[in-house]
């Protein structure tokens, strides 16, 4: 891609985010998640490429949730940070372990409250009256929504204190308690209006709605959980609290003073199974340094104090009725089965489908159709059944029954050689797996043309215009151009996706074939390894195993991809198309001094191209990934890196290095 062409996407991009950004916030999301996190990965992946034509307006230059015009946008008197989170005992012991070691010979108590699952505001307080109430927008300054938080019962707007003169600021958490949740998803659904996914989005769209009223109707509530007053009485974490409470503004009586790590232990399993019972969603406890002072000694990082930290806890754990089983076809044919749920809010989404896997797992777990099952869900991982609830097996629970034939195809189904998989052995006409594998050709990781969704495949395949993956590269615009949903923009972007392709280095066309067994890191070796398609295709069996990484498995998967007559008509077609079946010159690597080494790069270098820099690092054995953690060996930092990763480097004692130093290593 040149500069011209990125410089035109990038807008669109920023245009697009930030739209949508804009409507999630609003509590009217148009996409998914998931398409959300496409749109902004592809604007990094060109900012990447492309650093000076980042923009100001970039969602990549804001951290959450973006200042919207509709609102006045005031600054924070001090940022309003976040917290590192902690997910085990373990991790909150090293935590106490790192305080006590940075204040030695001092004791120090602490203040453990809930972690409200909600949207973070400022409440300002001035001569005693309510002034002004901010959103937490990108951390320095945020959103003016007073009136809208005018709207929430119990927050004062006047409170009796004895700072007249004096500013005060309220920091607390606004939410939506899960009652209310549940009664306005009830009338949405009355009204055939489409469902919110979670109690947390809801507040943060709610807080920003242009009508009063509406907002009126939403009943957020909230709760204060830091005072912050130029006053030297106040002494600790605890004392503030106590004045909210006599103020008059909301605490939650759930908070409680520990004084060891014990106390600490035992406030994260009092509340752990109580939190179902909570009327508003918590996602895990703060744990906050009580004393003031030691505080303020601690200090903070760029994105959070290192005088708090959050414990979250592992995903919910909730009953719903299995009601029925689907069979989906994969792209190598393998059936997975898919359980159908009774939609049931966990962790803040609704779930209502989970994979089952495969036989093993449905034996492993007896679970029937008809099932009272337990789901768990936990971040981006697909929700998963953990047990079934025998108690209310009941004789209407049917025996989950594979299907004989092909869902799609009709063809007999098998087992695979291991047993552990049932599969469609169709790979060359059922229509699921070939265009499940277009799908995979062109994704992300592949070939990359993300203008060739699902839809779109699907709608090609249906007027028989691709039935492989060679035949995407003999489109013409009037073949597109008819489709339903595409006009003449569309029609040359899809075009113009499907060229850039041509572009992909080997190292992903080999992944984009799509062989079995074989992934991203392994396609990335193979190509290192053989340099090009000729020699691994005439790789005999011995030799392939004789690579660390390549078991018999992977070594039969090969061998019998290259031995088919129709794949070789494919490379054969590719390759008349200028598909990359070789590496280049510059992606061969020239050492192996940075073997084994992992590099994680941040910020724009002085003598390098972000891209100059990857190649250096890969054309001497490294490997670069894209976030810092335990297994990095080096962060190396341009200009203006990443606060996340320099925090993320320094908390995990990674060390940093800098273009400089990275080329003496590489010298040596
Ligand atoms: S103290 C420097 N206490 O969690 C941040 N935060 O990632 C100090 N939150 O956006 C925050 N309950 O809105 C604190 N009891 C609590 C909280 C809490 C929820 C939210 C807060 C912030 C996020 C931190």
């Amino acid at each position: 891609m040149n500069e011209n062409k990125a410089k035109i996407e990038i807008s669109k991009l920023i245009k697009l985010i930030n739209y949508h950004n804009k409507i999630y916030y609003e509590g009217k999301p148009e996409i998914t998640d998931y398409q959300f996190d496409q749109l902004l990965k592809r604007l990094i992946k060109l900012e990447n490429q492309f650093p000076d034509l980042i923009q100001k307006n970039s969602p990549t230059q804001n951290v959450g949730e973006t200042s919207t015009k509709n609102f006045d946008t005031v600054k924070h008197l001090y940022p309003m940070l976040s917290l590192s989170n902690s997910y085990s005992k373990e991790e909150v012991t090293k935590y106490i372990e790192r305080i006590n070691k940075l204040l030695p010979e001092e004791k120090i108590s602490f203040f453990c409250e809930l972690k409200f699952d909600g949207s973070a505001i400022s409440i300002i307080y001035e001569n005693n009256k309510l002034n002004r109430v901010i959103t937490r927008g990108d951390g320095t300054q945020g959103d003016n929504i007073t009136e809208n938080a005018k709207t929430i019962k119990n927050l004062p707007h006047e409170i009796n204190t004895l700072y007249n003169e004096k500013t005060i600021e309220v920091r607390a958490e606004a939410f939506m308690s899960k009652k209310v949740f549940d009664k306005l998803n009830k009338e949405r659904k009355i009204l055939g209006e489409k469902l919110f996914a979670n109690p947390r989005n809801v507040t943060a769209g709610t807080l920003k709605l242009l009508d009063k009223k509406e907002v009126s109707k939403r009943s957020l509530d909230y709760y204060s959980y830091t005072l912050t007053i130029d006053d030297s009485n106040i002494k600790t974490h605890e004392e503030g609290i106590k004045q909210l409470e006599k103020w008059g503004l909301n605490i939650s009586k759930t908070y409680k003073k520990c004084d060891n790590l014990e106390d600490i232990f035992k406030y994260i399993d009092h509340w752990e199974p109580l939190r179902q019972t909570l009327p508003v969603e918590i996602d895990g406890i703060v744990i906050k340094v009580n004393n003031l002072n030691q505080q303020k000694r601690l200090g903070s990082r760029s994105k959070s104090p290192r005088w708090a930290i959050a414990f979250k806890y592992k995903p919910e754990n909730l009953s719903t009725l299995l009601e029925s089983v689907t069979f989906q076809v994969g792209r190598i044919g393998t059936i997975t089965p898919v359980a159908n749920l009774k939609p049931v809010l966990i962790s803040g989404t609704i779930v209502k489908r989970a994979s089952l896997h495969n036989p093993n797992e449905i034996k492993r777990l007896d679970v029937r159709e008809g099932d009272t099952v337990f789901v768990e869900k936990g971040g981006e991982i697909i929700p998963k059944i953990t047990s079934v609830d025998l108690g209310k097996r009941n004789s209407k629970c049917k025996p989950i029954k594979y299907p004989e034939y092909c869902p799609d195809c009709k063809t007999k189904l098998i087992s695979s050689e291991d047993q552990a998989n049932i599969y469609c052995p169709n790979s060359k006409k059922c229509p699921t797996q070939i265009k499940e594998s277009i799908f995979h050709f062109a994704s992300r990781n592949a070939m990359d043309i993300r203008e060739l969704g699902p839809q779109t495949i699907e709608r090609l395949y249906d007027q028989r215009l691709i039935k492989n993956v060679a035949d995407l590269y003999d489109l013409k615009f009037s073949d597109i151009y008819k489709l339903e949903g595409f006009k003449e923009q569309s029609t040359r972007n899809l075009l113009d996706g499907i060229e850039t392709s041509k572009n992909i280095s080997f190292k992903k066309v080999l992944f984009a074939l799509g062989l079995r067994h074989i992934g991203v890191s392994l396609s990335e070796k193979l190509a290192l390894h053989y340099k090009n398609i000729d020699n691994l295709s005439s790789a005999d069996f011995e030799e392939l195993i004789s690579i660390h990484e390549v078991g018999e498995r992977v070594a039969q998967s090969i061998l019998d991809y290259f031995e088919d007559s129709d794949n070789k008509i494919l490379i054969k077609r590719l390759k008349h198309k200028n598909i990359n079946f070789e590496l280049k010159e510059d992606e061969i690597p020239k050492s192996n001094i940075l073997e084994e080494k992992i590099f994680v790069i941040s910020g724009v270098f002085n003598n390098f191209t972000r891209e100059e820099m990857k190649s250096l690092i890969k054309n001497n054995g490294g490997k670069i990934v894209t976030s810092v953690s335990k297994n990095t060996d080096y962060l190396i930092i341009g200009n203006n890196p990443g606060p996340q990763k320099l925090d993320k480097a320094d908390k995990l004692d990674i060390r940093t290095i800098n273009e400089d130093d990275i080329q003496e290593l590489i010298k040596k």
